[in-house]
């Protein structure tokens, strides 16, 4: 067997129907649309309704990839879910979207990276396939952050949304791949930041969900000099150029941060992808989900270069450069 690529052959996102606009949290906490619309880009997002748990974000994301992919469960012997809203504490949400979908071979489990999950998950994908642990990957982000924000809190209400977003990975042949497939990825993580962005419960400590806190000014620092760094890391690591990229597929916290990224890596505006203004930020869905728009509505084409990068609770943060 020659060296394997992991080849991106499909693309799926899901957002539940409930929009809530800027004007609906003005009803709800002591903020504008100004404010929201100046300060983050965000005009508004989806929220899960009552009876949708993320597996079920999840399952209608991996279900609209795997027919882009043109793929059936039976062909699917892997799925990595990233999210840091589980359905439950144990067992892995993605053991709950394998048997949604009837997969019934392979492996399922959940990585935990927050918003930078759906990279580590690529990351980790990636590294099966390429040591032929698995031939066909779901790989997912799926969050309900509706759940665990602080509906009181207006620094931080007014910032996330639900939604699901998943990828088909496929292992092929290098000289089968035409050049196709992830070509690097970085991962990072870093420990001693991690009261900067978090969550004040869980099963461990206090038993209980908790709610998520965030020193916003200090992570929003962090993230533009992180990711500026996780991208030229990557494309170092492939031997590319960033000017070589044609599509920039950032996680979608702050319109200011992507506009920041990209005023220090000099990268014209018009090769960025940018949700966040009706997705909010969907922490580990909002890469997929941004890949799912772009791709659907006929920004990424095959054969382009993507580089997608994500900062999140742990501190973690990260990249992928692949060629669609
Ligand atoms: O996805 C994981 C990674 N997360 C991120 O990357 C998020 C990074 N952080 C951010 O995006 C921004 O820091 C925020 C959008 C969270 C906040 O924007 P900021 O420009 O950093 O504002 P700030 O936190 O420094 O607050 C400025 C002011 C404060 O008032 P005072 O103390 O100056 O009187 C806040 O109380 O804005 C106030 N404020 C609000 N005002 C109206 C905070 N939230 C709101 C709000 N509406 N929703």
């Amino acid at each position: 067997m020659g060296a394997l690529r992991s080849v991106v052959a499909g693309f799926g996102g899901y957002l539940p129907p409930r929009v809530m606009t800027n004007a609906d949290l003005a009803a709800l906490v002591d903020t504008t649309d100004d404010w929201i619309v100046e300060r983050t880009g965000i005009r508004e997002r989806h929220i899960a309704g009552p009876d949708q748990k993320t597996s079920d974000l999840a399952l209608e994301a991996c279900r609209v990839a795997l027919s882009d992919a043109g793929r059936g469960p039976d062909e699917i012997d892997l799925i990595i879910l990233a999210t840091a809203t589980p359905d439950l504490t144990f067992p892995a949400t993605a053991a709950r979207v394998q048997a949604g979908l009837g997969v019934t071979q392979g492996a399922a489990f959940d990585i935990h990276a927050v918003c930078s999950g759906f990279i580590f998950a690529l990351a980790a994908a990636d590294n099966a396939l390429a040591r032929g642990q698995a031939k066909r990957a779901l790989v997912v982000g799926a969050e309900t952050f509706s759940r665990i924000v602080d509906w009181t809190d207006r620094g931080t209400c007014v910032l996330f949304g639900d939604g699901a977003g998943a990828v088909v990975l496929e292992a092929r042949e290098e000289e089968e791949a035409e050049g196709r497939g992830i070509m690097s990825t970085f991962i990072r993580t870093d420990g001693r930041h991690h009261d900067l962005l978090y969550v004040d419960g869980g099963p461990s400590q206090t038993q209980s969900v908790g709610h998520l806190r965030m020193v916003g000014n200090a992570v929003f620092r962090m993230a533009v000099e992180h990711i500026s760094g996780a991208m030229v890391e990557a494309c170092a690591r492939a031997g590319v150029a960033l000017s070589a990229v044609d599509w920039f597929v950032p996680h979608q916290a702050n319109q200011r941060i992507l506009d920041g990224v990209a005023r220090r890596l000099s990268i014209p505006s018009e090769k960025v992808v940018s949700t966040v203004a009706w997705h909010g930020n969907t922490s580990a869905a909002s890469v997929p989900l941004a890949l799912a728009t772009a791709r659907s509505d006929g920004r990424i084409k095959t054969g382009d270069l993507v580089l997608a990068e994500a900062l999140g609770g742990g501190l973690t943060w990260g990249a992928a450069l692949f060629r669609v």
